[in-house]
């Protein structure tokens, strides 16, 4: 199987990422993937990585810092080509994207319901650490109503 080929997002990519991420379990009904990938393209700490084969997108990560750790969002694998190493590959891009940027620490976060994934990020070098995440809407608006 060839190599990814990893770029940025362009324009013409944001359909078929967000159409990646929905078939990949990724996104909610609180969480729009068209405006999440608008607004992550508004910030230069910011990008989508689109890994392609043969011109079909099949792999993306949302990457970023926020001035003192990098971070992943949507990493995503096309469910018919998983387990052959493309998610180890977008994960490296992401960390030499930010690595170029001067970040030198990753911290991610994995749901609950989706802990199978942190077998995938122990293999990948990462490691449990004690933290407690909070959250605040702090655009009471945008609360989904399901949402404590
Ligand atoms: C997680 C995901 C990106 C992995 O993609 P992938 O292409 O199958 O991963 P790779 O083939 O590169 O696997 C890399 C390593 O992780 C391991 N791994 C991957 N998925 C695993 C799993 N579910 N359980 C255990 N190990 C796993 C592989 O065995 C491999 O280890 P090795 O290199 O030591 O053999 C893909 O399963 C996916 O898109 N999942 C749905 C979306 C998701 O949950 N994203 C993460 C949100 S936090």
């Amino acid at each position: 199987m060839p190599d990814l080929d990893i770029r940025e997002i362009n324009d013409e990519d944001v359909d078929d990422v967000a159409a990646l991420w929905e078939r990949c379990g990724l996104t909610r009904p609180w969480n729009d993937p068209v405006s999440d990938i608008t607004f992550a393209r508004k910030s230069e700490n910011t990008t989508l990585l689109v890994g392609r084969m043969d011109d079909e997108i099949v792999a993306s990560a949302m990457v970023g810092h926020d001035g003192h750790r990098g971070t992943v969002y949507y990493v995503s694998v096309n469910p018919d080509i998983r387990g052959k190493g493309f998610g180890r590959s977008i994960m490296a891009a992401a960390e030499d994207w930010l690595r170029g940027r001067g970040a030198w620490k990753l911290n991610l976060l994995v749901r609950t319901e989706n802990a199978s994934v942190i077998n995938f990020y122990e293999a990948l070098g990462y490691e449990r650490e004690e933290r407690v995440n909070l959250a605040k809407w702090i655009d009471p608006s945008r609360k989904p109503e399901n949402q404590d």
